[in-house]
Formats: C-alpha cells, sequence, structure tokens
C-alpha cells in the first residue's frame, strides 16, 4: 500500500488523485471571502455536498448539477484537479475537503471564507469505507471485514484517524464562520438541514426552492444523475460491479455487518480517543 499512498504531514493520501504538488497549491490557497467549504472526512457525505452547496448557492437552478461532473463543480481543495478548474469556478465558489484544520491553508484565518463540517457515526463510516475500498482500484484491498476495522481504528487508511479528524474540527477558531452538520441529519430531515444550512450561508431561499433542492440531492436521485454517481470513472478506478458509490446512503448499516464484540471493541477505542473532549457526539456509539 506504500505505492498508492503519499505520506502527507503523518496523514495517507491517495496517490492517483494527490500529489505533492497539489497538496502545496492546498496549503498555498488564498480564500475569498465569499468561499465556502464543506469539509468531510472520507464517506461521510462530501459528494452530497458538491451536488448541495452550487445549488444553495445559486438559488436552485440545476445547470451545474446537470453539466459538470461534481469533482469539477465542487473541487477537493487539495486534489490535482482543483488547479484545472478552480479559475472556472462561479462565485461565490464552493469547494470541498478531506483535510484536518491543522493542514488548512493560513487564508481560512485572514478570509471570510465560511466552513459546514460534516460529520457521520464512525460505524457507518467504516462500512461505507470498507466497501468502497473493495471498489477502488487505487486503494489497497481492505482485507476482512475485522482486519479492516483494525486498520481504520489505528487510522491507517487515507486522511488518517476519524477520532484525530472530529477532534480538530471541533475546537477551530473559526467562530460563527463554522458551522457543524451531520450525515444522519440530512438524511432524517433533508430540508430542514438544507434550511439551516442556507441560512449559515446567508441565502434567503424560499420553502419551494429548499423543496426543490433537497429532491434533486435524495439519494435516488443522485443515484441516477451521472454528473454525480462516478459513472463516467473508468472501471480501473472506480468497479462499480464490486459496490456502487452511491451504494445504501442510510443511518445504521453498520447494524448489519459489526458482530457484538466488534461494536465493543469499536465503541471502546472511540470513546477512550474522545474521553477528554469537551464535545459530545451526536449518537450513541
Ligand atoms: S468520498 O469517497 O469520501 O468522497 O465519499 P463521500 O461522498 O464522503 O461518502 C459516500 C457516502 O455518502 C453516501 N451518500 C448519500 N447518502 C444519502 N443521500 C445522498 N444523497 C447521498 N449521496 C452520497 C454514499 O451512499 C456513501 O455512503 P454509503 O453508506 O456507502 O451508501
Amino acid at each position: 500500500s506504500e505505492e498508492l499512498y503519499l505520506l502527507y504531514h503523518g496523514l495517507l493520501v491517495p496517490k492517483e488523485t494527490h500529489s505533492l504538488e497539489s497538496l502545496k497549491f492546498a496549503q498555498d490557497f488564498t480564500f475569498k471571502d465569499d468561499d465556502v467549504v464543506a469539509v468531510v472526512y472520507p464517506k461521510s457525505g462530501t459528494v452530497w455536498m458538491q451536488e448541495i452547496l452550487p445549488l444553495l448557492l445559486n438559488g436552485g437552478d440545476l445547470t451545474p448539477i446537470h453539466t459538470i461532473p461534481n469533482w469539477d463543480r465542487v473541487p477537493w481543495l487539495e486534489e490535482k484537479r482543483i488547479e484545472l478548474v478552480v479559475d472556472k469556478l462561479a462565485s461565490p465558489r464552493a469547494m470541498v475537503s478531506h483535510l484536518p484544520y491543522q493542514l488548512m491553508p493560513p487564508s481560512i484565518h485572514t478570509s471570510k471564507a465560511k466552513v459546514i463540517y460534516v460529520m457521520r457515526n464512525p460505524k457507518d463510516v467504516m462500512v461505507s469505507s470498507y466497501f468502497f475500498h473493495q471498489m477502488a482500484g487505487f486503494l489497497p484491498d481492505p482485507g476482512t471485514f475485522d482486519e479492516f476495522m483494525n486498520t481504520f481504528l489505528e487510522g491507517k487508511v487515507l486522511f488518517g484517524k476519524w477520532t484525530d479528524h472530529v477532534k480538530s474540527w471541533k475546537q477551530t477558531e473559526l467562530g460563527d464562520r463554522i458551522m457543524h452538520m451531520t450525515y444522519e441529519e440530512m438524511v432524517q430531515d433533508l430540508p430542514a438541514a438544507l434550511k439551516r444550512m442556507s441560512d449559515f450561508l446567508g441565502r434567503d431561499l424560499r420553502e419551494e426552492t429548499i423543496q426543490k433542492i433537497a429532491e434533486h440531492c435524495s439519494f435516488k436521485t443522485m443515484k441516477d444523475n451521472s454528473m454525480s454517481n462516478f459513472s463516467l470513472v473508468p472501471k480501473m478506478y472506480l468497479d462499480h460491479d464490486k459496490s456502487q458509490f452511491l451504494r445504501k446512503g442510510v443511518i445504521g448499516d453498520w447494524k448489519n455487518h459489526f458482530s457484538p464484540e466488534q461494536r465493543a471493541r469499536f465503541t471502546s477505542v472511540i470513546q477512550k480517543e474522545l474521553e477528554n473532549e469537551s464535545f459530545t457526539l451526536p449518537w450513541s456509539l
């Protein structure tokens, strides 16, 4: 797996999509005051935010989600593609990132850019990641579910330990420029989550616009959107016969995969790593 990853400040980063140059580009990035960045640990709703943000920012115009692939529409700050598309982004610009807080460019502090941090129950993150490793040709074979659980808990996965990521983003100096969202909140009541995000972004969207955006960002609609379901990516990179990128889109799929022993092990590791933190998780583990 050494061949598949770069090591960046102790984090494993896939070489297929990232380079030292792209990581440097992210480090030197100059945010504009009206930029919006959704920061998401892998498998916690990144691509969902790539659908949502343009619609919230443009008042529900479907053109971008129907004509631009998600990776160019709302690029990853740290990926190779951003250099090619950043100058073409409509203003206000929307981006996503998997980076922990300490690796954000300094301009996050000097600009007025806004951050939406999306968090998902780590058990579901791990399950989603397990299936993603099976389909992604640019990631190592995950081994058995039990083996992958250890890999995940040790943080030997892309962008490191889940607990480190969450901790970094729960204690920032961004004040009211950061909002915290959960994947679960979005699944349970997408219109309400969209309303909360649009208020944070200073958009005054009508109820019917929110409803329209929710419809177009539903799991089912996104699964059929070739600009968002990764069907444009060759099979050697993402093999949709092995698993789907938009796989299930539900809360609690971990219950179908964890044994009682695995649940106990997983919970105890996560709880121990968060025991001295001042925040509490929105779910019971
Ligand atoms: S990645 O590879 O890090 O960019 O993956 P990411 O997009 O963060 O996470 C993928 C999971 O998000 C689910 N997803 C959705 N769930 C519900 N509704 C919508 N609209 C939606 N869009 C994406 C996707 O199905 C993956 O979760 P799992 O549990 O594997 O289905």
